[in-house]
């Protein structure tokens, strides 16, 4: 496949904060078209003013839409939305003429926790797709860092894997190209979609909700996770 085609823009759903707004940022530096997706256009404006300070010329177009015009105007969408399950789903259902067959690359850690019957037996790729209800290339990556480690690269000499799986192999090489272009990050292939329900289990989302979850059931936390950002 040729490389990722520079003209296109890659929008971010949402791009306003956390690991949305830093894959933005490092894309916006490393010469890629973004546009920022937010429910309040105030907020993707003022992230896109931040990025546009942080990375100066390098990015050739930068600007802030709604969620639904971010998804209407590109053809790779990173899906980053933070919440619950159902609020995720009602999100993509209201965005599914826009989404519809275009790569969607999946950041989001659903939360087992409510169902620990889906353990195993699905994935947060999966679930959204599901969520989506219509046919689109989804490809699985980044849910397994923190948005930290964006924000201070790992040296370029110890890269830091992240692995990717998805079954559109265009869509897989296209995320993949968006991996290596970061300093600091390589990718790797984990396999088809199938595979990424061992992502979920990689995924610091779920780790963070543990940590708040046990700080809130039992006055403080005394289950020992201590990964929260
Ligand atoms: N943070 C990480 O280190 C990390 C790493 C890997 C994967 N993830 C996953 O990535 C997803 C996003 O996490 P995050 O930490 O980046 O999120 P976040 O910083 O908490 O939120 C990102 C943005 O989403 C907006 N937002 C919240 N609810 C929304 C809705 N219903 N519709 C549209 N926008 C909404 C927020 O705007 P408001 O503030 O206005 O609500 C905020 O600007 C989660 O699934 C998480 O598990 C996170």
């Amino acid at each position: 496949m040729a490389d990722f085609d520079k003209s296109r823009k890659i929008a971010f759903l949402p791009g306003t904060s956390g690991i949305g707004r830093a894959l933005a940022k490092n894309l916006a530096g490393a010469g890629f078209k973004i546009l920022i997706g937010g429910v309040k256009l105030g907020e993707a404006k003022a992230a896109v003013k931040d990025i546009q300070k942080a990375v100066g010329s390098a990015c050739p177009f930068i600007e802030a839409r709604d969620l639904a015009g971010a998804a209407s105007e590109s053809k790779v969408i990173f899906f980053a939305l933070p919440g619950s399950q159902d609020e995720r789903k009602e999100v993509l259902q209201q965005l599914q003429s826009e989404l519809k067959g275009k790569t969607i690359i999946d950041v989001t850690t659903a939360s087992y926790l409510k169902d620990e019957s889906k353990w195993g037996q699905t994935s947060t790729t999966h679930m959204n797709a599901e969520a989506l209800a219509a046919p689109a290339k989804w490809v699985r990556c980044w849910n397994t860092v923190f948005v930290g480690l964006l924000e201070n690269s790992p040296p370029p000499d110890n890269p830091h894997n992240i692995i990717v799986c998805g079954d559109d192999q265009d869509a897989v090489l296209q995320a993949k190209q968006l991996i290596d272009c970061q300093q600091g990050f390589k990718a790797l292939y984990g396999g088809g979609l199938k595979y990424a329900k061992a992502l979920d289990l990689l995924g610091p989302g779920w780790i963070v909700e543990l940590d708040h979850n046990a700080a809130n059931s039992m006055g403080s936390n005394l289950a020992g996770w201590r990964f929260g950002i």
